[in-house]
């Protein structure tokens, strides 16, 4: 099975960023971990700040991989644009969230890209992403 873990902009900051709403752990951390508990799955993972570049690899992997778990930041509350790729492409896109968007600020209620999710993750911390890999098993 491959999977495309993809994540929008400041996501890189993640283990420095606001670590009371985030956490401590970086991503090059977790995603050693992650792939660790499922050997059998074939992950990629990409990250960028660029909301072309992340559309570009919806459009590169979205015809052929198995699914793609999609944390958007706040590119998630924003991009009509975003959502139009998912909604153009034919791989399952999971959305997620470290944080539980609907406890924030109004403006993080808003998704542009839940109409065209396979589903919606939010509010476990990085465990989050995990759930949406068990929702591909
Ligand atoms: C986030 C929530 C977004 O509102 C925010 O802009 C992010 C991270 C999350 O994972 O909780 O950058 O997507």
């Amino acid at each position: 099975m491959k999977l495309l873990i993809l994540n929008g902009p400041n996501l890189n900051l993640l283990g420095k960023r606001e670590p009371e709403i985030y956490g401590t752990t970086t991503f090059d951390a977790y995603f050693v971990s992650l792939q660790g508990k499922y050997p059998s799955i074939d992950f990629e993972y990409f990250q960028s700040n660029v909301e072309g570049e992340l559309i570009n690899k919806l459009h590169e992997v979205g015809f052929s991989y198995d699914g793609i778990i999609l944390n958007a930041g706040a590119y998630t509350h924003t991009s009509i644009a975003i959502g139009d790729a998912i909604k153009g492409i034919t791989s399952p896109v999971i959305e997620v969230h470290i944080s539980n968007v609907h406890s924030r600020e109004s403006f993080r209620h808003t998704s542009y890209i839940a109409p065209y999710a396979a589903g919606v993750i939010a509010g476990f911390g990085m465990k989050s992403y995990d759930l949406a890999v068990e929702s591909f098993l």
